[in-house]
């Protein structure tokens, strides 16, 4: 099965004011100018940022990081949740032959993904659909792997995301949550409604909190990843990236927006320093 066909899936509404309160920056064009200059093609962590290792160079261990936790076999059917700008759909599709359903609620990054897939002749492997996590427009059992980089954190409802996951997961088939994991007790309350609010969500989990949740689907834990050393590198690295690059990027972004995200930048690299922030990949199985 390559590009699904909406009409038998049943419908969904697209409608950007579906992004929570606090996300509608993913679907502002300053925002976004800012993510991609600073960021990249894409909008998740990466792994053992060193002297030695460049920020592409990490962003791409995560992705082969994730693909060997979902083990996507040539013509599988992968869902993407959160999918941003699609880089790592994409990137399954090329490098693995899968066909991926890559799902986001925001309007342009669904825009750009979709230019992006066309521009690199994938439009036969990957299609770019309006669909909020929540709520999935696909059929029990559809998929063979599901996977989410960054972005049940803004989930309003975890237990809702991680059940609709394993309902469109066929018997066998593979999650993996790539996340921030939040230790509230190492945060006082201004610092826990400050990420709460940015996140749009009030519910911060840690680590024990998502693996709960997935156990209490009826999902098998394959393994817990604790990749959290390599958080604070990370949001250090956007922030020196910003940084340098300050007086260019004022030119094309309001600087309250660069400011704003800067200081929010600055602000995970010191709570992941503290411990109070934390990264894990989440690997687990819906039963045969
Ligand atoms: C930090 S970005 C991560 C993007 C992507 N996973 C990547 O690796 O580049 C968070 C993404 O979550 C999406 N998002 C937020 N709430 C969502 C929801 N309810 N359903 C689907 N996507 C959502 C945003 O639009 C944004 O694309």
């Amino acid at each position: 099965m390559n590009n699904i066909d909406l009409k038998q899936l049943g419908s969904a509404t697209p409608n950007s004011s579906c992004l929570g309160k606090g996300l509608e920056r993913y679907d502002m064009d300053d925002t976004n100018r800012l993510y991609y200059s600073v960021w990249g093609d894409s909008i998740h962590f990466g792994m053992k940022l060193t002297d030695d290792c460049t920020f592409d160079e990490a962003i791409m261990h995560t992705k082969r990081h994730i693909a060997e936790a979902l083990q996507p076999l040539p013509g599988q059917h992968l869902l993407e949740v959160a999918s941003g700008v699609g880089e790592t759909a994409r990137f399954f599709a090329r490098e693995f032959g899968c066909a991926v359903t890559a799902t986001n609620i925001s309007d342009q990054h669904l825009a750009e993904s979709t230019r992006r897939t066309k521009s690199q002749n994938l439009d036969s492997l990957v299609s770019n659909v309006w669909a909020d996590f929540h709520d999935l427009p696909f059929n029990d059992g559809a998929f063979h792997g599901y996977w989410v980089q960054e972005g049940i954190v803004h989930a309003h409802d975890k237990r809702r995301v991680i059940s609709e996951a394993y309902r469109v997961l066929c018997p066998g088939g593979r999650i993996v949550v790539s996340e921030q994991t939040t230790e509230t007790r190492l945060l006082n309350d201004a610092e826990t409604k400050r990420l709460a609010d940015r996140h749009g969500s009030p519910d911060l989990l840690n680590a024990d909190g998502f693996i709960q949740l997935m156990i209490e689907q009826g999902f098998n834990m394959v393994r817990d990843d604790n990749l959290s050393l390599y958080l604070a590198p990370l949001f250090e690295a956007i922030v020196q990236r910003i940084e340098d690059r300050y007086a260019d990027l004022i030119k094309g972004i309001p600087a309250h927006i660069v400011d704003w995200n800067l200081d929010n930048w600055r602000f995970g690299a010191s709570k992941a320093r503290d411990g109070a922030l934390g990264w894990h990949i989440l690997v687990a199985e819906r039963p045969d």
